[in-house]
């Protein structure tokens, strides 16, 4: 027996987060690959007071309600989409995340992205390996430049400036959209504000950097590629449904665009007989923006003393809905 708060950790995540959490709680981990199944993490959370959730669990007003002593739900990601945080402030319920330590990590890879589709490497690697590679081609695999070219950010929070660093070094053009304007940032910077169409027929790659949320769904659709260069290239590390997957197969495959580098699908994982999947101009990785060694640990940590915190009824370090605190929280 034991005094400790009891809490559900929905997957294993790196030792840095479960060591705390182990000291700390009583922690029931579940240990498989993939999530609990809804009905399980509706049992599993009834004997809880604390939930460390990651971007693949939902966490609704029922699941709230599944259990009113659960005092706190700390997010492994910064993204939240997955929970309704509007029903969580209404309930006092104080909801975490991991901003900031993930930042580098992932313009890291969107920047990888850009390049490696631009540069065609998956084709490459895959032209190596089936042993096409008979000689120096001058017309073989040729790609676009990075350098010089114009970026399209859409979202200039902390990860889109994070890709505008990056491609200062590449002495690249940068536009950038936001609903909020920077201009505290651009001289400093060396970017440009821009609205969404005219970054949409300049930018030669456009990275998306911005949320989930109804007025970004499927914000690129066949009327935004429809604007869009021929020679354009699409990055999205941020959310899949940004992106009309359907609209995106048929701009790659009628030339309507270049290419397109995905870190996020929808859905997630993408079918494997998905159209995008065997096109050869679409480059997709499964979302591993975050997953450096280093990174992961300390989302690790950080979502540890979210919950931490939160069980103790301390306020969370990193509260998604800091405005719960203005109001009764969960006891
Ligand atoms: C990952 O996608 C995150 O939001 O941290």
């Amino acid at each position: 027996m034991t005094n400790k708060p009891k809490v559900f950790v929905t997957r294993i995540i790196p030792e840095e987060g479960l060591s705390l959490v182990r000291e700390a709680c009583d922690m029931e981990l579940w240990e498989h690959e993939l999530p609990p199944p809804r009905e399980v993490l509706l049992e599993k959370i009834k004997d809880k007071v604390g939930v460390l959730s990651l971007l693949t669990d939902k966490i609704d007003a029922e699941l709230m309600d599944a259990n009113p002593q659960i005092r706190v739900v700390s997010n492994f990601a910064v993204g939240f989409d997955n929970i309704d945080i509007k029903a969580a402030t209404a309930r006092g319920l104080p909801i975490g995340n991991t901003p900031g330590v993930l930042t580098d990590t992932t313009a890291d890879i969107a920047f990888t992205l850009l390049m490696a589709t631009a540069r065609r490497i998956s084709e490459s690697i895959d032209y190596v390996r089936a042993a096409k590679w008979k000689t120096w081609g001058p017309m073989l695999l040729m790609g676009q430049d990075i350098h010089k070219a114009t970026l399209g950010i859409i979202g200039f929070g902390r990860i889109g400036q994070g890709m505008a660093k990056r491609a200062s070094g590449f002495d690249m053009k940068v536009l950038y959209h936001d609903v909020y304007r920077r201009q505290d940032l651009e001289q400093s910077m060396g970017v440009t504000y821009a609205d969404i169409d005219t970054i949409l027929a300049e930018a030669d790659f456009v990275s998306i950097h911005t949320d989930l949320n109804p007025s970004t769904r499927y914000m690129f659709n066949a009327a935004a590629f429809a604007k869009m260069k021929r020679t354009a290239i699409l990055i999205n590390s941020a959310r899949g449904p940004i992106v009309d997957h359907m609209a995106l197969y048929e701009a790659l495959k009628s030339g309507q665009i270049l290419g397109a580098g995905l870190d996020v699908t929808d859905p997630e994982p993408i079918p494997v007989d998905h159209p995008l999947v065997s096109l050869p101009n679409c480059l997709i990785v499964p979302h591993i923006a975050s997953a450096s060694v280093a990174t992961r640990g300390k989302m690790a940590s950080m979502a540890a003393n979210n919950l931490i915190a939160g069980v103790r009824g301390e306020r969370l370090p990193t509260p998604v809905n800091p405005n719960v605190y203005d109001g009764e929280i969960r006891k």
